[in-house]
C-alpha cells in the first residue's frame, strides 16, 4: 500500500506546459527507444524514426508482440521514450499540456468502450460542452442518428439497457460519434483483428472513412483491405522499423511486408497494386 502511494507517475507535466494555438499534426519519431522497465533493458522499441506530414494516413503492420502499439501510446504520452524524441509540429511533446496534447489525439479502439449511462452521454465524453445538436450532428456523422432515434427514448435511451440489443457495430458508430465531437488533428486507429458483421461493417467503414479525412491518421493495420486507402507503410519487427513504403514499393521489394502478404492469403487481388504497364 505505502509503495502504491509513493509512486510517482513516470510521466509529468512540464513546469510551464505550452499550449500551442493550433495543431496542424505533423508527427515525427527522432531516435526513439524504449522500455517499460525504464532501465535502458529489455528494449522493446530501438531508433524509431519517422515523420507523416499533416492529414497524411499511414499505417504500421507486423506480428504480435512488435511494438506497434507502443510506438502509439507514445505519442500520447502514456509513456516517454528512453531516448529520443517525439514532435508535433516540431514541437517535443513533453513540454505540451498533457491536456492539449490528449484532447488533439483520438483514440479508436475498434474494441469499442461504452460506459454506463445514456447514449448522449457517451457521445458527450468527446467534448463535455457540446448542445444537443452537436450530439446529433456527430451521431448523425457517424451513421448512428437513424438508429438511435427509433430507440423509445432517442439519445437519452440508457446503454446498459440497450446493451442486448444494440449490434456490435451500432456501439461502434456510437463510439465514432464521440470522435467527431471530440474533433482532433490526428486518429490513432487500432483496427479490429476480426471483422463485423457486413452490414454493420459497411457503415462503420464508410463513419471511420469520414473521420479520418484530412486528420493525420497512425492505423495499426490488420487486413490488406485497410492498406489500400493509406499512403505509407511501416513494417515492425522486434521493436524496429524493417521496411517502409507504399503498398506496392513494399510488395516490388519482396522482403518481410511480400512474405506476410502471400500468408495472410491476400484479399485483394496484388495485381491492383501494380501500374498498368
Ligand atoms: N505494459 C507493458 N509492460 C511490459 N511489457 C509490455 C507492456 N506492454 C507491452 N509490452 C511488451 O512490449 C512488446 C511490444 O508490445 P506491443 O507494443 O503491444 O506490440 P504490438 O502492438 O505490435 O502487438 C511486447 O514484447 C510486449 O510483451
Ligand atoms: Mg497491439
Amino acid at each position: 500500500m505505502l509503495e502504491f502511494f509513493d509512486a510517482q507517475p513516470s510521466v509529468v507535466e512540464a513546469k510551464k506546459a505550452l499550449v500551442p494555438a493550433h495543431i496542424e499534426g505533423q508527427i515525427e519519431y527522432r531516435d526513439v527507444s524504449f522500455s517499460y522497465a525504464g532501465d535502458g533493458h529489455h528494449r522493446v522499441l530501438y531508433d524509431v524514426s519517422f515523420l507523416v506530414d499533416p492529414g497524411s494516413q499511414v499505417a504500421f503492420v507486423g506480428p504480435s508482440g512488435a511494438g506497434k502499439s507502443t510506438i502509439m501510446d507514445l505519442l500520447s504520452r502514456f509513456y516517454d521514450p528512453s531516448e529520443g524524441q517525439i514532435c508535433i509540429d516540431g514541437v517535443d511533446v513533453r513540454t505540451m499540456s498533457l491536456e492539449f496534447l490528449r484532447k488533439n489525439i483520438g483514440i479508436v479502439m475498434q474494441d469499442t468502450i461504452l460506459f454506463s449511462g445514456t447514449i448522449a452521454e457517451n457521445v458527450r465524453l468527446g467534448n463535455p460542452d457540446a448542445s444537443d445538436n452537436d450530439v446529433l450532428e456527430a451521431l448523425a456523422s457517424a451513421y448512428a442518428l437513424e438508429f438511435v432515434e427509433q430507440l423509445p427514448d432517442g439519445f437519452n435511451s440508457s446503454i446498459a439497457e440497450q446493451g442486448k440489443t444494440l449490434s456490435g457495430g451500432q456501439r461502434q458508430r456510437i463510439a465514432l460519434a464521440r470522435m467527431f465531437l471530440k474533433n482532433p488533428r490526428i486518429i490513432i486507429l487500432d483496427e479490429a483483428t476480426s471483422a463485423l458483421d457486413t452490414e454493420s461493417e459497411q457503415y462503420v467503414q464508410q463513419a471511420l472513412s469520414e473521420l479520418r479525412a484530412g486528420r493525420t491518421t497512425l492505423i495499426i493495420a490488420h487486413h490488406f483491405t485497410t492498406l489500400k486507402d493509406v499512403e505509407y507503410i511501416y513494417v515492425i519487427d522486434q521493436g524496429r522499423i524493417v521496411e517502409q513504403g507504399s503498398m506496392s514499393d513494399l510488395l516490388a521489394a519482396e522482403g518481410v511486408f511480400r512474405k506476410m502478404y502471400e500468408s495472410q492469403g491476400a484479399m485483394l487481388a496484388i495485381d491492383d497494386y501494380f501500374p498498368a504497364q
